[in-house]
């Protein structure tokens, strides 16, 4: 980091990218600022943490402006992640947009955003890559309104391994099989959570100026749906198939668990192109290792699905 006291304020720091990211740095003896909603819940998630003197908790949400704009000063950097979950489909921009004009005024240097790859392969073309592309471009314009003294830089990453624990969890635990309307040789390109925290971390306490303005993207593995289910089965030792259901079983069966149509769409959409289009080894560049695999992730994470 620069000889600048460098300060770090980390939004959505209770999620899975979050907790990573704020480890990441509290590890290296950045002083950091996690936002959060719950403040119980940190102090259990954080607990060796807490005890360095470099972590310090705000309680706030990405509608307490007033809060924010009190917290943020005296920040240099700043983690941006907007859960999209519940949110209308021009919520994102309007507060990435709103967060990220008070950090720059507040005398932020460098925003780390948390993007989808989406953006890249899909621009606008499906409710996902809409609220993000959408998001992305408020950033890229608050940005080079001043772009001596203002810092971006996107991270857009691919399918979530931790996706797994929403719908295939209970398929793969109770009828050995994981479903969906992609047909079997259809390709997904996976990254686990912890990759895209170390190289969030790793941007954040670098120099300002050697990341600035790039868009990383972020794909450990590219499987065909096939493939995916014999890595589960491989890891846990028992015979996972791959089942492709009709497109209208998958869509109504999705609206039924109250997916709404925007989402259960764009999910179907995927089912025949990639989110990633290629793996991203090159990621290996910034964080020093290669991107983990799937069987690394559900090594790790086995005991869930048995
Ligand atoms: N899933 C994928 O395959 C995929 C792919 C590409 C990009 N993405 C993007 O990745 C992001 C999700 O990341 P993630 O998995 O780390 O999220 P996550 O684990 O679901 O965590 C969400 C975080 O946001 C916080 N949060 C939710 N609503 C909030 C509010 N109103 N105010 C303040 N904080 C709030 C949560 O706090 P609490 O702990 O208090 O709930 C939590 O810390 C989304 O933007 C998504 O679009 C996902």
């Amino acid at each position: 980091m620069s000889s600048i006291k460098e300060r770090v304020f980390v939004t959505a720091a209770t999620g899975n990218i979050g907790t990573g990211v704020v480890r990441g740095l509290v590890k290296q003896g950045i002083d950091t600022t996690a936002y959060v909603r719950d403040e119980q819940k940190v102090k259990d998630l954080f607990k060796k943490e807490l005890t360095t003197g470099h972590l310090k908790l705000v309680v706030g949400s990405y509608s307490s402006i007033d809060v924010f704009t009190k917290a943020i000063k005296g920040h240099t950097r700043l983690f941006l992640l907007v859960a999209a979950h519940g949110l209308k489909p021009w919520s994102m921009s309007q507060i990435k947009g709103a967060l990220g004009r008070i950090a720059f005024e507040q005398g932020v240097r460098q925003i780390v955003d948390l993007s989808s790859a989406f953006v890249s392969s899909y621009g606008k073309k499906g409710i996902i890559g809409y609220v993000h592309t959408a998001a992305e471009e408020k950033l890229w314009a608050l940005a080079d309104e001043n772009p001596e003294q203002r810092s971006l830089v996107v991270l857009r990453p691919g399918a979530f391994m931790t996706n797994h624990f929403r719908g295939d969890i209970h398929t793969i635990k109770h009828q050995n099989k994981i479903a969906s309307c992609a047909s079997p040789s259809s390709k997904s390109t996976w990254i686990d959570t912890k990759d895209i925290s170390d190289c969030a971390a790793v941007v954040l306490s670098e120099s300002v100026e050697k990341h600035d303005r790039n868009v990383y993207e972020l794909g450990g593995e590219t499987l065909t749906e096939e493939q995916r289910a014999a890595v589960f089965s491989k890891v846990l030792g028992k015979s996972i198939k791959y089942e492709q259901q009709s497109m209208e079983d998958f869509y109504k069966a999705s609206i039924s668990h109250g997916l709404p149509h925007s989402f259960v769409y764009h999910f179907a959409l995927m089912a025949s192109k990639d989110i990633c289009d290629n793996p991203t080894p090159e990621i290996a560049l910034i964080i020093g290792r290669p991107l983990r695999t799937l069987k690394d992730w559900v090594n790790e994470n086995v005991k869930a699905f048995q």
